[in-house]
């Protein structure tokens, strides 16, 4: 099957690639004009990465970085030190970084090329569904603080995206269900075909070779550059759309979540409790229909991630939600819905309608 090529348009336009064994693309995408290369890749990947760094060589000076395990690499120290590397290769504007790893990696990577000399070119090898689907597409980088997730960055639009299907051979399944997170995300708030493509689909035939998962992150990529395409910079949609904002469906909650309990819940499934949280709170706040609150937790629950939640007491949530980037002053800001792909924003609910669509993802519920 020939490759998926997605074109992201805008001020910096770039491709998304979406295929089987397409990394030898780098250097077309790369261009002549780069000397050094910079790979920045998670350090666990191992034997995933030789090869693409052994086709680098063949063609640039390479500088092979290998970063700290998921969020871990997303730290200050962690950035400087890349900054030293670079910095003793004479590293200049006309040189790149490839980025090869999952969401934390091209989080970083991507921060680190933003940063250096103003911003160098970054292409992006995504090596998990949730970083083909969401981290690696859209220019959004950053690094976490102390007081939460991803509140230090930069937009910087990669040079392109290389969606290497065949990478996730080796992604452990319960890495691949958190990605699925993102894409039945996407399913409720632009393209409900996913949702019918999830609910006929044995989660079993899942697999990095199937071509269910190949539409899947088809569809899922196509929701998000039509997202980052009208409002790259978040800073609203037209005609009451949430604009970009609307990709953090679920996610307010979600990073409460990854917060309060030290990064040990996977994004992903942190992002399908959130969104089952927000559908509740729709329910009570808006006017979600209940049949759709539940379609939310058949849906997720069908490929195997959770919909419940009672590790953390609302009080300390509602404290970390308050911290969270979409926060305006005191008010909490959430993406709700008000029917399939109709989505809008909830400012400010009553921390009654909060703490009733938070005891609904109680497990003893
Ligand atoms: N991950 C959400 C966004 O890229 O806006």
């Amino acid at each position: 099957m020939s490759d998926t090529v997605i074109h992201v348009g805008g001020a910096s336009p770039y491709d998304v690639v979406i295929g089987h064994g397409i990394t030898g693309r780098l250097p077309s995408i790369l261009g002549d004009s780069v000397e050094r290369v910079a790979v920045l890749y998670a350090g666990t990947l191992g034997a995933l990465v030789d090869p693409i760094v052994d086709a680098l060589v063949e063609h640039y000076d390479v500088l092979a970085l290998g970063l700290p395990e998921g969020e871990r690499a997303k730290t200050a120290p962690v950035a400087s030190d890349c900054w030293e590397a670079l910095g003793e290769s004479g590293f200049t504007r006309s040189d790149a970084v490839v980025t090869i790893g999952g969401g934390a990696t091209t989080d970083l990577g991507g921060f680190v090329a933003a940063s250096w000399l103003r911003g160098v070119r970054v292409v992006h090898v995504p090596t998990t569904l949730l970083a083909m689907v969401d981290a690696a597409v859209g220019g959004k980088t950053g690094i976490n603080t102390g007081a939460g997730k991803n509140l230090v960055g930069a937009f910087h639009e990669p040079a392109g995206v290389l969606c290497d299907l065949s990478l996730l051979e080796s992604l452990p399944r319960e890495e691949l269900v958190a990605g699925l997170g993102e894409v039945v995300k996407c399913g409720f708030i632009a393209d409900p075909a996913i949702l019918d493509l999830v609910e006929r689909t044995d989660p079993a035939a899942l697999t990095h070779d199937s071509a269910e998962l190949r539409e899947l992150v088809e569809r899922a990529v196509r929701v998000k550059v039509d997202v980052v395409v009208d409002d790259l910079k978040e800073q609203g949609g037209s005609d009451g759309h949430p604009g970009r904002e609307v990709l953090n469906y679920g996610h307010t909650l979600a990073h409460a979540i990854e917060r309060t309990s030290d990064y040990s819940v996977r994004h992903g499934e942190a992002v399908a409790i959130g969104c089952v949280f927000v559908a509740e709170l729709a329910a009570r706040a808006g006017s979600l229909d209940p049949a759709l609150v539940e379609r939310h937790r058949a849906a997720l629950s069908r490929v195997g991630l959770p919909t419940t939640y009672d590790a953390a007491s609302f009080d300390d949530l509602h404290a970390a939600m308050k911290v969270d980037k979409k926060a305006r002053g005191s008010q909490l800001r959430f993406v709700v819905l008000d029917d399939l792909a109709s989505p809008r924003i909830l400012a400010g609910p009553g921390e009654d309608d909060l703490r009733a669509a938070y005891a609904a993802l109680s497990s003893a519920g």
